[in-house]
């Protein structure tokens, strides 16, 4: 199976009440390694662009206001079946759906502030690391 990148954003929530570690342990415990990545207060023009598809969903407008509430930790991940591998540790959108050991189950505390954001597939994957990283600042296995 070839490398894959996915993309993660640590959202407020979880910057706020200090789990990056915690967080980062698990994706690493998970295979996978981290091939960039920044803290940063997303504008609301990078927020709504970044959840673009959303836009017309009712919770559009609380999901932007709250992905600039505060930092976040925007990351790069790679691995062997990286988009799966994340969307499985990080567990249900709804963290009362989340499964027993998945970082949402474990530290979210809502559908929204559910802690951590990954990537749904390879499309996704690839435009929502072109929007905060450019290949230079990204240490992939090719790179190391
Ligand atoms: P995320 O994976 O970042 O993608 C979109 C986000 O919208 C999602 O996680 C949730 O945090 C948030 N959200 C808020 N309300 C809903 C909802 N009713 N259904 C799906 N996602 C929601």
């Amino acid at each position: 199976m070839a490398l894959e990148r996915t993309f993660s954003i640590i959202k407020p929530d979880g910057v706020r009440r200090n789990l990056i570690g915690q967080v980062l342990a698990k994706i690493e415990g998970a295979g996978l390694k981290v091939t960039a990545s920044r803290l940063a207060w997303l504008t609301r023009a990078e927020a709504e662009g970044f959840y673009g598809v959303h836009r017309e969903r009712p919770f559009f407008n609380d999901l932007v206001n709250y992905m600039t509430s505060g930092p976040v930790l925007l990351s790069v991940l790679e691995g062997e079946n990286a988009i799966a591998r994340y969307r499985e540790i990080m567990g249900a959108t709804n963290p009362k759906n989340a499964a027993p050991g998945t970082i949402r189950a474990e530290f979210a505390e809502s559908i929204e502030a559910n802690t951590v954001h990954g990537s749904d597939g390879p499309d996704t994957a690839a435009f929502e690391i072109s929007w905060f990283f450019r290949q230079t600042e990204i240490f992939g296995a090719d790179k190391r």
